[in-house]
């Protein structure tokens, strides 16, 4: 591809991407005020946007098959476990930066859990099988995610079990 079509493409998934989170959070704000119209319209487009998120990606080729996909999603997670959050994590302690350490830290709690998933994931699939996997939940207050049976609260940010999200 073009060099600079493909960059244009590359930051417009990144902002799709970010459209639809920010369109999912403000639904849940709108819905939370009692504005259902707002709301709706908001999960809407948030879904549109994720559409186009999904195109642009696809247009990049950047979905293969399901044994590189474990590779570039271990990869990005490996990443963000030794090197992105330790250091985003410590310099917002330095600076005093609360919330942010604390967000920080919650991601990277999960994501050494998802990295362990996808390292079983991607051995099971090269060897030309599907991963041997139980229950698996999600905190849905703080995305801490496990496999087998949810503990009475968050390891994490201490939410109640009956506030984990089976998949
Ligand atoms: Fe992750
Ligand atoms: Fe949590």
């Amino acid at each position: 591809m073009e060099e600079m079509t493909e960059k244009n493409l590359k930051d417009a998934f990144a902002g799709e991407s970010q459209a639809h989170m920010k369109y999912m959070s403000f639904a849940d704000q709108a819905a939370r005020e009692k504005l259902a119209n707002v709301a709706r319209f908001f999960r809407a487009a948030s879904y549109s946007e994720q559409m186009h998120a999904t195109n642009h990606l696809r247009a990049l080729s950047g979905v293969g098959k399901t044994g590189q996909n474990l590779e570039a999603a271990l990869g990005g997670e490996t990443f963000e476990i030794t090197t992105m959050y330790p250091e985003y994590v410590a310099l917002a302690g330095q600076q005093g930066e609360k919330k942010a350490q604390d967000s920080m830290e919650d991601a990277l709690a999960a994501e050494k859990v998802h990295a362990a998933i996808y390292t079983r994931a991607k051995e099971a699939v090269a060897g030309g099988k599907d991963v041997e996997l139980g229950k698996v939940w999600v905190c849905e207050h703080c995305g801490y995610t496990m496999e087998g049976e949810p503990p009475d609260r968050c390891p994490v940010c201490n939410t109640p079990k009956n506030r984990f999200r089976e998949f």
